[in-house]
């Protein structure tokens, strides 16, 4: 982006703004400045558009990328997830891997992954595609698209893995769904790593994979890692390329979701498993 275009991104309104200088003490990356007039975009090819100076702004005097302050959610009352609501969570939560039959609200579904673009990335450089399989239906329609595509493979000259060949079959004559553990959706979030300012897209779609799990629990929706994909990408890359349109190198994770069939009556017992390591 050019220069101009970038610094009328950042909007002062002179009327609110009180000099107090919050914006330019934020600024990860010094790319504002303040002089005489009040702050300003200085040096635009500093700004990673963070917004940043918009959350800092105590009396909403700055628009950003025409983001206005009276749009954003104010901190003041907002009622946050508390320690031990948190704690409760990750104590409790679940890799689920039996599903209802009832499809996700879709209106959730969508709630969710509006807030997911919230998730942080790397030089927040916000490269992330969600793709979605919202319905039963849907994964039904990729599960057989995915088989199709693992036969059509087999009956090339490339041997597959056991350990993708022996599931498939039992897959395809209505057996256990090892893959996919019978989920009614699935999200794929990969990154477009040649897209400018991309630093670390791996962590960016991990990241977006955990927080979309706290999100959907939240939301009493049940989820599951699904790392098989990432050994499919590695070893036969061609079977996403034909099934979810991911190139051969694209950085990604799935995440299997539905409603649960099975209820926890406890957490488990972790906290003494990791190394913690003080160093005072
Ligand atoms: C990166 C990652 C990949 C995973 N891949 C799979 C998978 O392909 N299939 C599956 O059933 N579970 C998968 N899991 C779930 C783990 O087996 C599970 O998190 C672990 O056994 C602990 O259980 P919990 O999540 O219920 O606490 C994965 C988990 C993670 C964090």
């Amino acid at each position: 982006m050019k220069d101009t275009a970038m610094a009328e991104l950042f909007e002062v309104d002179g009327a609110k703004c009180v000099k107090c200088g919050a914006c330019v003490r934020d600024c990860a990356f010094r790319a504002l400045k303040m002089e005489d007039a009040g702050p300003r975009m200085a040096f635009p090819d500093r700004c990673m558009k963070c917004q940043h100076c918009l959350a800092v702004c105590q009396t909403g005097a700055v628009t950003f990328d025409g983001k206005r302050p009276e749009d954003s959610l104010p901190v003041g009352n907002l009622q946050l997830p508390s320690l031990e609501s948190v704690e409760n969570w990750l104590r409790t939560r679940r890799s689920v891997r039996r599903f209802a039959a009832a499809d996700v609200d879709r209106a959730t579904l969508s709630r969710i992954l509006a807030a997911l673009g919230n998730a942080p990335t790397g030089c927040n450089a916000r490269s992330l595609t969600f793709t979605c399989f919202p319905t039963h239906e849907s994964m039904d329609r990729f599960r057989h698209g995915f088989i199709s595509a693992i036969e059509r493979h087999r009956d090339g000259t490339k041997l597959l893995p056991r350990w993708l060949a022996v599931p498939a079959i039992r897959l395809r004559k209505g057996g256990e769904d090892m893959f996919f553990r019978g989920a009614g959706g699935m999200l794929v979030v990969s990154s477009d790593e040649k897209a400018p300012g991309v630093t670390t897209p791996r962590e960016d779609v991990t990241i977006a994979c955990a927080h979309f799990e706290m999100l959907a629990n939240a939301a009493g929706i049940a989820t599951c890692w699904c790392g098989f994909l990432g050994l499919v990408q590695r070893e036969v890359p061609e079977l996403l390329e034909q099934t979810i349109g991911l190139s051969r190198t694209a950085p990604f994770y799935a995440m299997l979701f539905g409603l649960p069939a099975v209820r926890y009556a406890r957490g488990v017992q972790r906290d003494s498993y990791a190394q913690i390591d003080f160093r005072e």
